[in-house]
């Protein structure tokens, strides 16, 4: 209790402690929100992974996975790593364990340094290959200019016993560079543009049964566009970040899509959403 100059008192409640907050100020707990579950703890890899996927007729099943503010956007000063923390590393982590290949645009691989993906650690691996899943997920980018760097981490320090990256490009790319991939990665050039339902159908035929698409915006949109997204994780940052764009970028949908809630999250102010389509 305070008496201030003008003679008010002021009593303030003491803030409570969060519940589930570690000593140190951090909480690795993840709590379930919805579906509504009594103990409220959930195991991430559980929520995440003990869920069937049934890939749809002609392409693999399409997860999409990204990080935003709470006002939408998907990147500070041109990154998405301001967006994230420890808890929504982790996550992305359990949501990449689910892949047979990670798709990525070349604007996400050029601003965020991509490096191969890590193996999943140990339950994720058990249920991966119980899934018949290779050991760790195979990247894709999709780049119609070939413009990325044959020497970037994704290329040169992946485990020599993965197959090497997936380039998809157009026909219209400078045989350079394409020259220049083909030794650190497998090129696949289309006739002339790109469609992304192209190339879902090609990771299909190469037995792929679940993508997570890591965005971004610009490769998202193009998904959404044309009714490709199975399943959308979406976690949200606790910032608003005042600028930048969104979930989407390019030319406004055909229509609005419907989505349903399957669960929510919730983790160091983070709040991680999984939708499916309708
Ligand atoms: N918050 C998140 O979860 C999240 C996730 C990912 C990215 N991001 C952020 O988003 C930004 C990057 O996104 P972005 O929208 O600029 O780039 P993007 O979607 O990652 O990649 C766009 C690029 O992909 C290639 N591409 C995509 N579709 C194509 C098609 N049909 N045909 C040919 N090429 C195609 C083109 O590459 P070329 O230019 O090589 O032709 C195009 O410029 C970065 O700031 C990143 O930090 C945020």
């Amino acid at each position: 209790m305070t008496v201030d100059d003008a003679g008010f008192v002021h009593s303030r409640p003491q803030t409570p402690a969060s519940p589930g907050r570690a000593a140190d100020g951090y909480r690795r707990d993840v709590q379930q929100l919805f579906p509504h579950s009594d103990s409220g703890d959930v195991d991430p890899v559980a929520a995440y992974h003990d869920v069937e996927r049934p890939a749809p007729a002609g392409r693999p099943w399409v997860l999409v996975n990204m990080v935003a503010s709470v006002d939408g956007a998907t990147a500070v000063d041109g990154r998405s790593g301001p967006l994230g923390g420890d808890a929504d590393r982790r996550l992305l982590g359990v949501v990449r364990g689910l892949a047979d290949v990670v798709l990525v645009g070349a604007g996400t691989v050029r601003a965020e340094g991509y490096r191969p993906p890590r193996t999943p650690v140990a339950d994720m691996g058990e249920r991966r290959a119980s899934r018949g899943q290779a050991v760790r997920p195979r990247l894709a980018v999709v780049s119609g200019s070939a413009g990325l760097d044959p020497s970037a981490s994704l290329f040169v320090d992946r485990d020599p016993d993965d197959p090497a990256p997936l380039v998809y490009t157009s026909g219209d790319a400078p045989s350079e560079r394409l020259d220049a991939l083909a030794a650190v990665a497998e090129v696949v050039t289309a006739d002339d543009s790109l469609d992304i339902a192209d190339v879902l159908a090609d990771l299909q035929g190469r037995g792929v049964g679940t993508v997570v698409c890591e965005g971004g915006p610009g490769l998202v949109v193009q998904l959404a566009s044309a009714g490709l997204i199975d399943e959308l994780c979406l976690s949200v940052s606790p910032l608003i970040a005042g600028s930048g764009t969104g979930l989407l970028a390019g030319a406004p949908l055909p229509r609005p899509t419907n989505l349903r809630l399957a669960h929510v999250l919730t983790a160091d102010d983070f709040v991680f959403c999984r939708y499916l389509a309708c």
